[in-house]
């Protein structure tokens, strides 16, 4: 991927790793638009980038999917490359029941539903500009699940495999599809969850790691790992399940 003169759209770009994104693509030399359910979120974001396009949108709503698709096609024709990143991520409890998993926000539908969706909604607009990409967020959960979060693992498997299999198929239209696998982060992810666990703080800034993903970016590495991340993508089934279980004991 060339890093610079593109139109990028970062679903949450306004914390965490979609600002980080958002601040390296403006860097190298590219427009970017960002999205996210916060108007005061997007707003800070752009008193310190005023470069960065905004627009108000929910990625689990259905209507705000086809919402963004007509704000980008008619603003931002040249739109090249559709960053999947915003996602949540909830513990949730099973052992009493499917109460807990109702109760909160939908992992399902904002990790994995709307990434799909909004592959669909963008292909054929991405596939009019040069250099089309799609780049997937998705987890080290996905290949190592955390059994606090049962849902949010799945939601990353899910959207691995996905990316996989879009990448075979979209090869014939030119798009490239990127996924990136972050380990713990340092964001604003489950604050709850992390709260729990002692305030939970992962060392690796967004920053960091992003640095390492737009390299990725630029040698064309369509499955960017870090760090344990890394490990897992290259990771016999015996390693995974070993970190299963070191992963887990550590609850
Ligand atoms: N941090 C980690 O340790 C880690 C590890 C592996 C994978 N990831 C993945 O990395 C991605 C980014 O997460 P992060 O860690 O940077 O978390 P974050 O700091 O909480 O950022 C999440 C972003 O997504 C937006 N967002 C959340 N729900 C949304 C919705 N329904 N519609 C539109 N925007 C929404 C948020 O903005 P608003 O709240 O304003 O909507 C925010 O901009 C996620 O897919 C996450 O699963 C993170």
């Amino acid at each position: 991927m060339n890093l610079s003169g593109n139109t990028v759209l970062i679903t949450g770009g306004t914390s965490g790793i979609g600002y980080a994104l958002a601040q390296a693509f403006l860097a190298a030399g590219s427009t970017v638009l960002i999205c996210g359910r916060s108007p005061a979120h997007l707003a800070a974001a752009q008193e310190k980038h005023p470069a960065l396009h905004t627009h108000v949108c929910d990625i689990s709503l259905e209507q705000d999917r086809t919402g963004l698709l007509a704000w980008a096609t008619k603003n931002f024709p040249t739109l090249n490359i559709l960053v999947n990143n915003a996602g949540v991520q909830r513990d949730i409890d099973f052992t009493a029941g499917l109460g807990e998993f109702l109760a909160g926000e939908n992992e399902i539908r904002i990790n994995l539903e709307a990434p799909i969706t909004l592959s669909g909604l963008f292909i054929p607009l991405l596939a009019k500009n040069p250099a089309p990409a799609i780049v997937n967020i998705s987890s080290g959960l996905g290949f190592v699940p955390a059994a606090r979060m049962p849902v949010y693992s799945a939601s990353k498997a899910g959207l691995h495999a996905f990316s996989m299999a879009l990448r075979l198929q979209l090869a014939p239209t030119g798009i490239k599809l990127f996924e990136v696998v972050p380990p713990a982060v340092d964001t604003n992810l489950n604050p709850q969850g992390r709260a729990k666990r002692g305030n939970f703080k992962p060392d690796l800034q967004p920053e960091t790691f992003v640095a390492a993903v737009m390299q990725g970016f630029a040698d064309d590495v369509f499955e960017i790992g870090f760090g344990t991340s890394a490990h897992s993508l290259r990771a016999s089934r015996a390693e995974l399940d070993r970190a299963f279980q070191v992963m887990n004991s550590q609850m």
